[in-house]
C-alpha cells in the first residue's frame, strides 16, 4: 500500500491459534479452573492503512464485505455495551438474542469498536483489514476469541500502540462478552498466550495461567474429532446452563465439583506423561488414568444438559471401543453436532474398524501451538 506522495502505508498481519478446550468447558465460566491448548491452525488479519478515510472491512471467509467509518464502529460498540448491560443484569435467553443481533459481522464490528473507544481518541483512521480463517467456524475451535484478539491486536499497532498482552486481553474479554453473553475468559487468554494452559480464576477474578511442560507424550495420543458444527451458539448453550442453575444451584455446584475433579485429572495424567517415556508400563497406567478422567468429565457434561443424543451414542460406541471421549468447548443443546470431541485410545486405529470414525472426521491439529504474532509488512 503507498499514498500518493509515495511514502509507506504501514500494513501488518496480525494472527491468533485457535483453542481446544481439554477440560473444564463451562465449569470455567462459574470460576473453576479449565485446561486449555493453543491449536496450530490460525486466523489472520491483513491489517493496513488505506488512501481514503473510512475502514474497509473484507471477511473473505464469510463472503461478506462493508466499508464503514471509525464514527460507525463506535457507536456500534456503545450500543453493544447497554445491550450487554441490559443482558448482565437479566440474563435471559431473549436478552442474548437481542444482545447478539443479527449482523454477521458483529464481533468484527465490536473488536474494532471498542479499540478504538479505548485508544483511539477522535481519530477517524483509514483502514482495511482482511480476515482470513483455517479454523473451523463454531466447532468450539475459538474462532472468535482468535478473530477478537488479532483485530484488536493490528488495530492497536495501526494507532501506533503497542499491542500488550495484558491491554489486547481486556479488550478481547469486553468483545467475547457482547459476542456470547457470560464468557469465563479462557479462550482468550489462551490464544493470546499459546501453549497448553492450566486457567485458574485469581481470588481478585483475574486469570491466572501455567504453562503446562511440553513435552507431553500423552498430548500426542488426544484426537479432535469434528462432529459437525453445534445448532446453537456458545451463548445460546453458556444461557441454558445457567438456568440450569438457577433452577437446582446445590446440585450444579456439586455437578462443578464433579467437572473440576474431573479436569484436575486430566491435568496430572498428561503431567505425569513426561516422566513416563522411559516405561511403557507407566505409559499404560497414565493413558488409563487420562481415559477414566476423560469418561468423568463427559459425564458430567451430559448432566449439564450440553451432549445432544447423537453425540452422546457416538461416545458410548468409542468407549464399548476401550476408548474415551468427550465434547470439547460450549457443545450443544440439540441437533446432531456438538462441535469437537476430545478423544483419547491407547491404540487409536481401532476406532476406524467397520467406520465408527472416518479418518477425515479427525482433524489434524497439533495441540499447544504459539500465541499471538504481530508482524509489520512493508
Ligand atoms: C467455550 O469455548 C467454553 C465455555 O466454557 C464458555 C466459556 O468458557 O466462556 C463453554
Amino acid at each position: 500500500l503507498s499514498t500518493a506522495s509515495h511514502s509507506p502505508l504501514r500494513a501488518l498481519a496480525a494472527s491468533a491459534p485457535g483453542k481446544l478446550i481439554l477440560a473444564g468447558e463451562h465449569a470455567a465460566v462459574y470460576g473453576r479452573p479449565a485446561l486449555v491448548a493453543a491449536v496450530d491452525a490460525r486466523l489472520v488479519v491483513e491489517g493496513g492503512e488505506r488512501a481514503e478515510r473510512g475502514i474497509d472491512i473484507d471477511l473473505s471467509d464469510l463472503g461478506l464485505r462493508e466499508t464503514t467509518s471509525g464514527a460507525a464502529l463506535r457507536e456500534y460498540a456503545a450500543r453493544a455495551q447497554e445491550r450487554w448491560r441490559a443482558f448482565h443484569d437479566d440474563p435471559t435467553p431473549q436478552r442474548f438474542r437481542e444482545l447478539r443481533g443479527d449482523d454477521p459481522a458483529h464481533l468484527v464490528k465490536v473488536a474494532l469498536g471498542e479499540t478504538l473507544l479505548r485508544h483511539g481518541g477522535a481519530i477517524e483512521p483509514a483502514w482495511a483489514f482482511r480476515v482470513v480463517s483455517k479454523l473451523p467456524v463454531g466447532s468450539g475451535m475459538g474462532s472468535s476469541a482468535a478473530a477478537a484478539a488479532a483485530l484488536t491486536a493490528a488495530a492497536m499497532r495501526l494507532l501506533g500502540r503497542p499491542a500488550d498482552l495484558d491491554e489486547v486481553e481486556t479488550l478481547v474479554r469486553e468483545t467475547e462478552r457482547r459476542q456470547h453473553g457470560s464468557p469465563s475468559g479462557v479462550d482468550g487468554a489462551v490464544v493470546l498466550r499459546g501453549g497448553v494452559q492450566w486457567v485458574e480464576r485469581a481470588a481478585e477474578g483475574a486469570l491466572r495461567l501455567e504453562a503446562l511442560p511440553s513435552p507431553l507424550p500423552l498430548l500426542e495420543e488426544i484426537r479432535v474429532l469434528d462432529t459437525g458444527s453445534p445448532g446453537q451458539s456458545t451463548g445460546e448453550v453458556v444461557t441454558a446452563v445457567r438456568q440450569l442453575r438457577a433452577a437446582d444451584p446445590a446440585r450444579f455446584e456439586e455437578l462443578l465439583d464433579r467437572l473440576e475433579q474431573a479436569t484436575r485429572r486430566v491435568r496430572d495424567a498428561l503431567v505425569a506423561s513426561a516422566a513416563s517415556v522411559a516405561s511403557a508400563e507407566l505409559g499404560a497406567r497414565e493413558g488409563a488414568a487420562l481415559a477414566d478422567a476423560i469418561h468423568d468429565a463427559q459425564r458430567g457434561l451430559e448432566a449439564l444438559g450440553v451432549v445432544p443424543p447423537e453425540v452422546r451414542a457416538l461416545v458410548r460406541r468409542i468407549e464399548g471401543r476401550g476408548g474415551a471421549a468427550k465434547v470439547s468447548g460450549a457443545g450443544a443443546l440439540h441437533g446432531p453436532g456438538a462441535g469437537c470431541l476430545v478423544v483419547y485410545h491407547p491404540h487409536p486405529a481401532s476406532l476406524f474398524v467397520g467406520g465408527l470414525i472416518r479418518p477425515e472426521s479427525l482433524l489434524p491439529v497439533r495441540l499447544g501451538a504459539p500465541g499471538l504474532r504481530v508482524e509489520e509488512r512493508a
